[in-house]
């Protein structure tokens, strides 16, 4: 859907063009955008602030049929981020407006002060991420672009031409996840999504594994099978094997899959609850990521591994004060059903480390209300020991703007996570701190392996959404796990 091209403005004809404009200096070196831009001030008073946008038509001496320009305001507050939003406007904004394909002029990388692979990752991940509705239900949901163009030299052609098909591989993964997160739990319970996730995955050349419930009771994965028992939809265990010959680092992917969460029999209080659809966004997170992985191929065997539960109350419900015991032979007393998540984490968890021995796990889930409480609904809380994979973390979101704070891990609040009848309990007896209450009780079941925890309780789901983004499931994590993975091999 996207490439980039260098096209000479002054002889071949383009239909659809966007230009974006700096309010205080120029950003491009062709002449030609250099006039047009010109008479954008002239005729339209056009002068590149941040919100500013005109469409012109037919402008004498161009060979370009429609033309808008975008303001981005001051040139030293551009990043990446404000890239990503500025093609993400353009192609909402030419989308909505029913054109089908558009020509985006690139700002000159040097001008902007970026690398020139960021410049275009940036550009091409607001073109798909903007481009993409969530339309299965509603028939007069708006069609998106068939096609874009990003217009640069042809020396940046050559250097970066790859970089629309590897961000598109990314971004395809992204959208996987959004909709997944999107669509409403009548329609992903376990069993639904674990087929739907095989179906995407197997396209790619994963390896695909469903462990059903006979085989999850064979197996002991006892507080899994706590957390689904209320459940007339029975649960599974997903797992995505990216396993190429050369392999330099063996990574878990872990992610929360609770396709819906009703609290069980401490059931949640009506406000909100339909919005507890979401609680699967971990697992389609990850199954994103192995499907974009699969798709480049880096040198690390990538395992997903997704427990996929609904969590309900009914007769056949585990109760607050019942027993059980895990994957992992700890038994855990039930303090409250709702923290069912970690739970099913925890015997992912286990499971992975058993059978995988990877050198680093990494789990993702919207786990707690206490997360959203302390960083708001853009930042994920990362949760582990291992400073330097926080540091990866945390700087692989800056850079994909899906932005990670590191959160303590302090050994004495484990004090919290005592029972007095189990090994351990899931629920803490303070109100307080409960994200990383929530994180040290998953960290017991890591034990020793390299493990970070990312809690994206208040950022995978936006019910406005945002440039890129339309509402409903963000994607949030496959472009950063993508990104971690990455750095991890270099
Ligand atoms: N799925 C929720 C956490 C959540 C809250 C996700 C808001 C997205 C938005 C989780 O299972 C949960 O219910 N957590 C409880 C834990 C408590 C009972 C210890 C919470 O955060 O209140
Ligand atoms: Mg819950
Ligand atoms: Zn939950």
């Amino acid at each position: 859907m996207i490439s980039l091209k260098s096209i000479d403005l002054s002889k071949k004809k383009v239909s659809n063009l966007v230009v974006p404009v700096c309010e205080d200096a120029p950003i491009h070196d062709r002449k030609a955008l250099l006039s047009l831009i010109e008479q954008a001030r002239i005729i339209g008073n056009f002068k590149g602030g941040a919100k500013e946008v005109l469409t012109l038509y037919d402008v004498p001496g161009a060979k370009v049929h429609r033309i808008t320009f975008i303001g981005l305001g001051e040139l030293n507050k551009i990043d990446l981020e404000k890239l990503r939003v500025f093609t993400g406007k353009a192609v909402r904004l030419n989308a909505d407006d029913k054109q089908t394909q558009l020509t985006i002029a690139a700002p000159v990388p040097a001008k902007l002060g970026v690398a020139p692979d960021d410049l275009f990752t940036s550009l091409c991940e607001g073109v798909v991420l903007g481009n993409h509705t969530f339309s299965v239900y509603k028939k007069s949901e708006k069609p998106g672009l068939k096609k874009a163009d990003i217009l640069t030299t042809a020396d940046l052609v050559k250097a970066c031409g790859t970089v629309p098909e590897k961000t598109s591989a990314i971004c395809r993964g992204t959208i996987l996840a959004r909709d997944w997160v999107t669509t409403p739990s009548n329609d992903k319970k376990p069993a639904t999504l674990a087929t739907s996730i095989k179906s995407a995955a197997s396209k790619t050349g994963l390896k695909v594994t469903v462990l059903d419930e006979k085989e999850l009771k064979q197996k002991k994965f006892g507080a899994m099978l706590a957390v689904s028992a209320g459940s007339n939809n029975k649960p599974r265990l997903v797992i995505l094997d990216h396993k190429p010959k050369k392999v330099v680092k063996t990574i878990v992917l872990v992610g929360k899959g609770v396709t819906f969460d009703s609290g069980g029999i401490n059931l949640k209080p009506s406000a909100g609850m339909e919005l507890m659809k979401s609680d699967m966004a971990g697992a389609a997170a990850v199954a994103g990521t192995l499907i974009s992985i699969a798709t480049l191929k880096p040198d690390a065997r990538v395992i997903g591994v997704l427990p996929l539960v609904e969590n309900m109350p009914s007769g056949t419900a585990t109760r607050p004060g019942d027993i059980i015991t895990s994957f992992a032979g700890k038994t855990v007393e039930i303090g409250n059903t709702d923290a069912e998540g970690r739970l099913i984490l925890a015997d992912a968890i286990a499971y992975a480390n058993k059978i995988y021995k990877p050198d680093t796990i990494i789990d993702m889930a919207t786990l707690t209300g206490a997360c959203v409480m302390a960083l708001g609904e853009k930042i994920a809380g990362v949760f582990t020991h291992n400073e330097n994979l926080a540091r990866q973390i945390v700087a692989a979101g800056g850079h994909t703007q899906e932005r990670c704070w590191q959160m303590p891990m302090p050994d004495d609040y484990r004090e919290y996570m005592k029972s007095k009848f189990a090994d351990i309990c899931n629920m803490s007896s303070s109100r307080w701190g409960g994200a990383i209450t929530a994180a040290l009780f998953l960290s017991a079941f890591a034990e020793s392996v390299s493990w970070a925890h990312i809690d994206i309780a208040g950022v995978a789901y936006s019910d406005k959404g945002s440039d890129y983004c339309g509402p409903g499931g963000t994607g949030f994590g496959v472009r950063l796990l993508n990104r971690v993975i990455e750095q991890m091999l270099v």
